[in-house]
């Protein structure tokens, strides 16, 4: 494989959903028009056979900015169940918070939608295993939104791997770095007027508090009621690489560490944290740094006895590794080098292809269950303090009666999934 097979390969792969069926139109509807919903819209919009239907906020600005998108063509919602009512509509976007993705996306399978749901999939593991159920029942299409998994050069990379293109792979290196010291502020409603903001229904499933606008719009990420800090948000990305790659649908165990040490904001969610997966032979560790982003970002990193191959967004490169004696030491491997195309047209092209042939398409509800299942594991490890053994056929931890409570998680009324 050199890189001349891999840019062809991506080709076919972009042509080949280019081909099918422009003609069927699928009817959408928006729910949650916020930074990531409203990216997601623009690329299913420039999609041919999309008609936009419905748009959906909680938080006025931003449903005006989804409907304003739509160019007129779409009717405005503040409840997504009224949405879900809607005859003309074929699939949803879940772009809401994660403590919303669980009860929206069963609700819209119950109601015959098709759906694409923003990673993490779930905000809890008990979350997954009932999207799943809800999928499956009424045989519905749901991609989970890590676009990573439609990349080309994402799967030309899991496929050199597990070709043995990189030599006997043992470690995998995930994680995140940047500089947000000394913390993040509130995006919205920084002067604390809810004005065309309906915080009930923002809050949802989750507890009654007092509104604090740093908690809601974007940086509900940092609190344990609504998501799982960086651990999910970008952990769902990469550790979802790293489980394709080898091939398992859970780790055996996971030994968590860290805490919000720097951050001086109010999150709760860590901003340096260390976790160590176990899989059969190999180990995976996911670091996140909020602190200092140090030489790089986002980053995959794949440890093979013949190269080590860097796998970013733009794309990935293969280091060899220098073997043989001392003073004739020679390059196990030829460098490699492979770019990637648009991620988020990939994964949404593949989402409407599945919606029209009724195919599993690449992000699966059941892999984005998974991969959100790893990313719990970690933060509750991290948590409790202790390595925690997973038994993945019964989705259970082995012996930690506390670690199992923090699995699933009480829904405030009248709020219960289906
Ligand atoms: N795939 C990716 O690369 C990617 C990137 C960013 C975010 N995300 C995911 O997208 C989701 C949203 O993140 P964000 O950064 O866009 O957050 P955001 O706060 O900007 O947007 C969320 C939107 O959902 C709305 N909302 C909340 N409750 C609602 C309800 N009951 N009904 C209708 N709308 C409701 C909010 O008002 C807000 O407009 C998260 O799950 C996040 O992990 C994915």
């Amino acid at each position: 494989m050199n890189r001349r097979t891999f840019a062809l390969g991506a080709m076919s792969a972009l042509s080949a959903t280019q081909v099918i069926g422009a003609n069927d139109r699928v009817r959408m509807g928006l729910i949650g028009s916020g930074g990531r919903g409203r990216e997601d819209w623009d690329t299913f919009l420039k999609q041919p056979e999309v008609e936009p239907v419905a748009v959906c906020d909680v938080y006025e600005p931003f449903l005006q900015k989804g409907l304003e998108m739509a160019a007129g063509k779409a009717k405005p919602f503040h409840d997504f169940r009224k949405l879900l009512e809607q005859k003309d509509i074929d699939a949803v976007i879940v772009g809401t918070p994660d403590h919303w993705h669980a009860l929206m996306t069963i609700a819209a399978c119950e109601a015959g939608k098709d759906v694409y749901c923003e990673k993490p999939l779930s905000l809890v593991a008990s979350e997954g295993r009932k999207m799943v159920a809800a999928a499956r029942k009424n045989n519905r299409v749901v991609q989970t939104g890590s676009q990573q998994r439609s990349g080309s050069h994402y799967a030309a990379a899991v496929k050199l791997i597990q070709d043995g293109g990189i030599g006997e792979v043992h470690r995998i290196q995930c994680g995140f770095q940047r500089n947000a010291f000394p913390g993040f502020k509130p995006t919205e409603m920084a002067d604390g007027k809810t004005t065309g903001f309906d915080y009930d229904m923002w809050l949802g499933p989750a507890p009654k508090r007092a509104f604090d606008p740093f908690r809601c719009i974007y940086n509900f990420r940092w609190f344990w009621d609504y998501s799982g800090g960086q651990m999910t948000n970008w952990g769902a990305h990469h550790l979802d690489i790293a489980r394709w790659i080898v091939g398992a649908e859970a780790p055996m165990v996971v030994s968590g560490m860290g805490g919000r040490y720097g951050l001086t904001d109010g999150g709760e969610t860590p901003d340096v944290q260390m976790v160590n997966f176990q899989f059969p032979k190999v180990v995976v560790t996911w670091t996140v740094s909020e602190i200092a982003e140090g030489p790089k970002g986002a980053t995959i990193d794949v440890y093979g006895s013949k190269g080590m191959m860097s796998l970013t967004r733009p794309g990935f490169q293969v280091t060899p590794e220098q073997v043989g004696s001392k003073g004739e030491k020679k390059p196990a491997m030829e460098a490699l080098k492979m770019k990637g195309a648009d991620l988020n047209v990939q994964h949404a092209r593949n989402f409407l292809d599945c919606v029209k042939s009724r195919k599993r398409p690449n992000a699966d509800v059941e892999e984005g269950h998974r991969s959100a299942v790893m990313c719990h594991l970690g933060n509750i490890s991290t948590r409790l303090g202790r390595s925690l053994k997973w038994d993945a056929a019964k989705e259970q931890v082995v012996g930690d009666a506390e670690a199992n409570t923090m699995l699933s998680k009480a829904y405030r009324g009248p709020w219960k999934l289906m």
